[in-house]
């Protein structure tokens, strides 16, 4: 098996082929499929970076024939495939697509799949492998892989088969558990693949290397040195036509329990033994575990938008968004405290919020250092002084930013002023970073597994949630905020309590 247990080598200099496959997507008439699966498995395609050969078969209740799914595919995925899509490439890559007609829960079906597959093993010479993408609602999962099992699909006897789950994964721990114990049953854990696509995204893998290849921020990364951590993800759009899956799901469980999870782990994880999958994983999980439970009165605040103006335009409150209850309690916006209790992190809070209708689109990690010493320079010199901070944008306008004191110029009265050191993806590499699933998708054909999260991992992060899920949950009534503002003030009072505010992003 051809893998890369190195994420640095694998995502920077990546030499290795994958080995040639057939990739089954669930789901593939849906929006993930069209927006995000097929240009990303495009874009590796005409990088050179796919198998030598595979074939992607989309497992659809559709009558069409594969030239018809070919076109089908065609009008949905080419509007989100970029500039300047090259018609020749972009027609021998749909020469790889089938369709397989027929419902997830007909046993027959996957019978018929078998024996399109091993056709299909024959013309793409794929030696069995077989990598699965859920990329359905959550309620096919079981369905889907149990199907799959009955079919002899799940673990044969040649090749690999692999599975990709989407999230949402569970809605709590109970549920989380379930599904894990489940697909543990079906697949082997190694060959579990579970998306969180926040780890795809370049600028969140620099997070390994930033920390963990210079020699300046480690000593300076530790309870000696920072004052507290700030984890915002703001999202100028609303839930557009979600409201299905958003009134059963709201931020916590949307947002802050995956993908900010992920970000967390990131920033305050161990350095691990070695740059691979086990040992990366494990440090995560043991970041989550640490984490103290949450005083929901104290640590917590949530939020619904009301109408309001974002970036200039009136836009309607969530309660009268298509298929949103009028009396829905559901958060759109979350705030939490979180205490890692370890020696590294314990007294030093972290304090994470995201929202829906927020003023404009930006996912920042601020690290706030401890103020230096007030001996040498005093009032009124000092009197614009803030602490250190490292501000990492994750997205957009990618860099990382170091703000500390500088000296005014000038002959007269001294003066302190903060300046910014900033460093800018754009300008320095000249790329925009590429889609996350691109990373992902090859990385799953690849069998690396680093960038996707464990069964323990998931239930650590949602053990930590779970009571408050169910307070929330449970709750009446939810403080409003107008779309465009921050927030609602139950938000700046979780940190202000603290002596402390939110950054201006
Ligand atoms: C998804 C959430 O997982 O992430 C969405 O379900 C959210 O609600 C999206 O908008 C944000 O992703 P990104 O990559 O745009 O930050």
């Amino acid at each position: 098996m051809t893998s890369s247990k190195n994420p640095l080598r694998a995502g920077l200099t990546r030499q290795q082929a994958a080995e040639a496959a057939i990739l089954v997507i669930f789901g593939v008439t849906g929006d993930l499929a069209a927006r995000k699966l097929l240009p990303a498995l495009y874009h590796q395609y005409i990088a050179r970076r796919m198998p030598q050969d595979f074939a992607i078969v989309g497992f659809a209740r559709r009558p069409w024939d594969d030239a018809e799914f070919r076109r089908q595919m065609d009008e949905a995925a080419r509007p989100h495939l970029g500039e300047a899509v090259d018609d020749a490439s972009w027609q021998s890559f749909l020469d790889h697509l089938y369709l397989q007609p027929g419902s997830f829960d007909d046993q027959q079906a996957y019978e018929a799949l078998t024996v399109r597959v091993d056709e299909l093993a024959d013309s793409h010479a794929t030696q069995g492998n077989l990598l699965y993408y859920l990329a359905t609602p959550p309620d096919w999962f079981v369905p889907i892989t149990t199907h799959l099992q009955k079919a002899g699909l799940a673990q044969r006897d040649h090749g690999w088969q692999r599975l990709i789950v989407e999230k949402p994964f569970g809605t709590d721990l109970a549920s989380a558990r379930a599904l894990n114990r489940h697909l543990d049953a079906i697949f082997p854990e190694s060959e579990i693949y579970r998306i969180d696509h926040y780890l795809g995204k370049e600028t969140v893998q620099n997070l390994l290397v930033f920390r963990f290849a210079n020699a300046i921020w480690e000593p300076l990364w530790n309870r000696e040195h920072i004052d507290h951590v700030q984890i915002t993800v703001a999202e100028e759009i609303g839930i557009g036509d979600r409201a299905p899956y958003y009134e059963n799901s709201g931020a916590l469980r949307d947002m802050l329990q995956n993908h900010m999870m992920q970000l967390l782990t990131l920033v305050a994880m161990e350095p691990p033994a070695a740059f691979a999958a086990g040992p990366i994983r494990d440090e995560k999980t043991k970041v989550l575990q640490q984490i103290r439970p949450i005083a929901a009165a104290q640590e917590s605040a949530r939020g619904q938008y009301s109408a309001g103006s974002v970036a200039g335009r009136m836009v309607a409150g969530y309660r009268d968004e298509a298929d949103v209850s009028a009396g829905s309690t559901r958060e759109t916006f979350a705030a939490i405290k979180l205490q890692i209790e370890n020696w590294r992190w314990s007294g030093v809070p972290f304090y994470l919020r995201t929202g829906k209708r927020l003023p404009k689109k930006a996912t920042q990690i601020t690290i706030v250092f401890r103020n230096a010493p007030r001996v040498t320079f005093q009032a009124p010199l000092t009197a614009h002084l803030t602490p250190n901070e490292l501000a990492i944008r994750i997205q957009p306008d990618e860099g990382i930013a170091l703000t500390f004191a500088s000296k005014m110029p000038g002959t007269g009265q001294e003066r302190i002023r903060n300046v910014t050191m900033d460093f800018n993806y754009g300008t320095s590499f000249g790329v925009t970073p590429p889609d996350a699933y691109e990373r992902l998708l090859l990385d799953a054909l690849m069998g690396d597994p680093t960038l996707f999260t464990r069964n323990d991992e998931v239930e650590a992060a949602w053990t930590r949630f779970d009571p408050l899920l169910a307070e929330w949950d449970e709750a009446d009534d939810v403080p409003r905020y107008s779309a465009g503002s921050w927030g609602p003030s139950e938000a700046d009072a979780l940190i202000e309590r603290d002596g402390r505010r939110w950054r201006a992003l």
